[in-house]
Parts: C-alpha cells; structure tokens; sequence
C-alpha cells in the first residue's frame, strides 16, 4: 500500500509555495477532480481562494444565490422550496411530475416574490441534467445551493429484490445525489461564497428496516457521499451535509400510514408524540444551506422527534 502523508494539507510542514502561508494542498494550475466540465478547468471564473476566504472571515450577508430542489413538488422538497423562498432565494425546483414542479414553483413566485422555475427533470436521466441546469441558470442567475430530495421507497425485501428494482431506488436516490452535483459544480463555485449541498437521507441510512434494503443501502449511501463531498469539495469552501427524517407526513409515505394502527406505532415511537411534517425537515435543510452553518460540513442531522434516540424501531 503506498504510504500516506498523515501531516494534512494545512499542516505547517508540508509543502507549500514559497513565501505563501495560506497555500493549500492543491496548486493553483493543478487538476480539479471529477467535474467532467470546462467550466470547472483551473481558476475557471472564481475569485482567488485568498479573496473567497477573506469574504467569510468578514461575514458575508446570508447567501442570496438560488437554490435547486430535487424532488420539489412534493412532501419535503416543496417545503424545503418555500422555506428558501421564504428567505429570499430563487428556486429551480426539479421534478419527474413537471406539472407539480411548476404548481410549485409558481407557489415559491406568488408568495415570496422570488424567482422561481419548475422544470420536468428525472434525475435518473443524466443526459438531460446538463440542460436543466442552464435552463435554471437562465432562469435564476448564480445558483449556490442544491437540495437532493428526489426519493423513492420500493418495499422489497433482499430474499425477492430483482436487480431492476434495486437499480431503481438506487439510482434516484444515490446515484442522481451525485450526477447532479457533478453537473452543478461550476455553478456552485461561481455563486460561492456560500455555496453548500444538502443530500435528503433518512434515519434508514443508520438503521436497517427488513422490508427496505435498497432504500436503507441507498440512505447510507448518500452518507459516505457526503463525506466524500464534503473532502472533495472543501478546500473551495462548499459544504456538503445530509439530513436524516424520521416518519414524514408525506405521499412517499401514506401507503404505510394507510395501514390501521401503524401511525399509532409510530407516534407511540416518537418521544416528540407526533409525525413530523415537511416544514420540520424544511428549516433544517434552510439553516444549512445558510451562513449560520458556515462551520458545518461533511456531517448530517437527524430529524426525527427523537425515534432513534430511544431504541429500536
Ligand atoms: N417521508 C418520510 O417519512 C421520509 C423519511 C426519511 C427520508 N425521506 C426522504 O425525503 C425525500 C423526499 O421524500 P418525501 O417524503 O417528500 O416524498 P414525496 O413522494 O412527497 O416527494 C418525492 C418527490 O420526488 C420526486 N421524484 C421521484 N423520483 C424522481 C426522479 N427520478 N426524478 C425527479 N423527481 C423524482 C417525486 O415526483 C416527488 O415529487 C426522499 O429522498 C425520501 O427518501 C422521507
């Protein structure tokens, strides 16, 4: 195995340029990694890093940049929309159901005087990401925010799951997290300072649930990624973090409370005595994205009226 420099990229004694104290690991003129665009070729239309630091030192005013929803027009991304709406910021809200997405995003226009855009987009589709984001860029200015809240459940358990299925849940809940941060990358380093990602996991991406193994590995998944992320995409001062629900009172879940007695369980379960609904998850994905989690990255906050805190489900 080759050897690693466990000194870090800050530590006083690694190597930096000359007569440059605040160099960091990174040359200038070096590649970036995994961007897969121009736009994302060294310095590409940035501000140096020394001038981007000095910005957050100072306290910039909170980010006015827009924002792009995953699975906006419906249950936690259509809160999570308005929440940002509510704040000042444009919305791309991006969604399988584009009726929804515009009902939505119309809804974000109409009530906050923001701008606002609803687009048709399946984010499993990854040729048409690229597309989407201009057409949000077009729509917004400077996009400085992502919210991967496009989700689905899939109830199979591991003993009957075909690999269609599987590929289903884990592609539009992990893989598209990472398209489309890939896709916006450029944007997200124009709009800094500020720039920051929330992925929707779920208290699955900790716990196991027989009945969900694709949905559980693809909660976790997006865990690993927001550390991944959060390593990667530091050094340009973008945050990257999760957030865990618990039950949300949400579409994606009212086969399960349709099931007599199972809302019960849950409240039962809940030491807050109630579901959560959409606007509890919604302000927490609003404080990350904002200037008061400046300091916050690479982790993730559970929000879940205090389920898992008291033992198995
Ligand atoms: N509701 C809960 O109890 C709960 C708990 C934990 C985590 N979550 C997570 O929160 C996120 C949002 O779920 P929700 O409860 O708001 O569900 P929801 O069904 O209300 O909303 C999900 C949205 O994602 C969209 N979507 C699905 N597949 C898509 C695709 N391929 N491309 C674009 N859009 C797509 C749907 O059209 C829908 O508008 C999901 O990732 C879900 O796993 C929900």
């Amino acid at each position: 195995m080759a050897a690693v420099d466990r000194r870090g990229p800050t530590s006083p004694i690694s190597p930096t340029s000359p007569g440059s104290p605040t160099s960091t690991r990174r040359p200038r003129n070096s590649p970036r990694v995994g961007t897969g665009t121009a736009t994302s070729a060294p310095g590409a239309r940035r501000a140096p890093r020394a001038a981007r630091r000095l910005a957050h030192r100072d306290g910039p005013p909170a980010p006015d940049s827009g924002v792009v929803i995953t699975g906006g027009a419906s249950g936690i991304g259509l809160a999570s929309a308005l929440a940002l709406a509510q704040v000042g910021r444009p919305v791309a809200i991006w969604d399988r159901d584009g009726t929804a997405a515009r009902r939505a995003a119309t809804r974000c226009s109409e009530e906050y005087g923001v701008r606002a855009v609803g687009l048709t987009v399946d984010v499993t589709k990854t040729s048409t990401l690229k597309a989407a984001v201009r057409r949000s860029l077009a729509e917004l200015g400077p996009i400085g925010g992502l919210v991967h809240s496009a989700g689905i459940g899939g109830p199979v358990p591991l003993t009957h799951i075909d690999d269609a299925a599987w590929d289903e849940v884990l592609d539009v809940n992990l893989r598209a997290g990472a398209t489309v941060t890939r896709e916006l990358h450029p944007a997200l380093l124009d709009a800094n300072p500020g720039s920051a990602i929330v992925y929707i996991s779920s208290i699955e991406g900790w716990i196991g649930s027989p009945l969900l193994p694709a949905y559980c590995a693809s909660k976790a998944g997006l865990l690993g990624l927001t550390r991944s992320a959060c390593a990667l995409l530091g050094p340009d001062g973008i945050r990257v973090n999760s957030v865990c629900p618990g039950a949300v009172d949400t579409p994606l879940i009212a086969p399960l409370l349709e099931i007599p007695g199972a809302r019960d369980k849950l409240i039962t379960r809940t030491p807050l005595g109630r579901l959560a609904q959409p606007e509890d998850v919604a302000s927490v994905v609003r404080f990350l994205l904002s200037d008061e989690a400046a300091y916050v990255t690479g982790t993730s906050i559970v929000v879940d009226g205090g389920m898992t805190a008291i033992g198995p489900l």
